[in-house]
């Protein structure tokens, strides 16, 4: 397993930035810190999905054609979400370090889709807004089969199918957030991911 901490693991997400604008990374994570991480998806399930079901205003319904997510962002003073935070903080600089990104700062949160739920094609940032520049997506289901659904399915600016992915524990994708349309297939277990973005400052647009 690459060291995601490691030189060599920078090299390589840097490369596949440069050249292609994405990457799927099968088992990058140590399976301890999956585990740690599903089960902090596990304690937020609840909550988030007693939060969830208040309400049935228009707004919801709406969204809910998109996207049948519960999320609930990382939280740095938790030791677990801190684990995660401060490796996407190595890959932070360390790219910023290879590509003049200058990326600024990450943010992230758990997603839990329910049986059923899916999330329809979208781009993560209007191409010119320059706020979210890089997508991460970490899966954490154990033993996903051919048959549960809840692939991410990757397109490219033209919308021509690129990838299928299965959410496997401990894949991680990365791509540039304006460029890459993407959608999570209607998934027919409970399934878990952590989202996150690099993000530019945009206080040098304003004032
Ligand atoms: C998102 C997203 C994919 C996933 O939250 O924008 O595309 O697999 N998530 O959680
Ligand atoms: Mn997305």
């Amino acid at each position: 397993m690459l060291d995601m901490g490691s030189e060599t693991f920078f090299d390589k997400v840097a490369d596949g930035i440069a050249q292609s604008g994405y990457l799927v990374l099968p088992q990058v994570l140590a399976p301890s810190l999956v585990g740690q991480l599903q089960q902090r998806l596990g304690q937020h399930a609840s909550l988030t999905f007693h939060e969830a079901s208040i309400g049935r205003g228009r707004q919801q319904q709406k969204n809910q054609a998109i996207r049948g997510d519960r999320i609930c962002w990382l939280d740095g003073e938790n030791p677990i979400d801190h684990q995660w935070l401060s490796l996407m903080e190595q890959l932070r600089l360390g790219l910023n370090q290879r590509l003049f990104m200058g990326l600024f700062d990450y943010e992230g949160h758990y997603a839990w889709y329910p049986p059923g739920t899916f999330y329809r094609k979208h781009v993560d940032a209007l191409p010119g807004s320059r706020n979210r520049i890089l997508t991460t997506v970490l899966f954490l289901n154990h033993q996903w089969g051919d048959d549960d659904g809840g692939e991410l399915r990757m397109f490219d600016a033209q919308h021509q199918l690129l990838q299928t992915i299965s959410p496997q524990a401990g894949t991680l994708v990365i791509f540039l957030s304006e460029r890459f349309p993407h959608e999570v297939l209607p998934t027919f277990r409970d399934r878990g991911s952590i989202a996150g973005w690099f993000r530019v400052s945009n206080s040098h647009y304003g004032f």
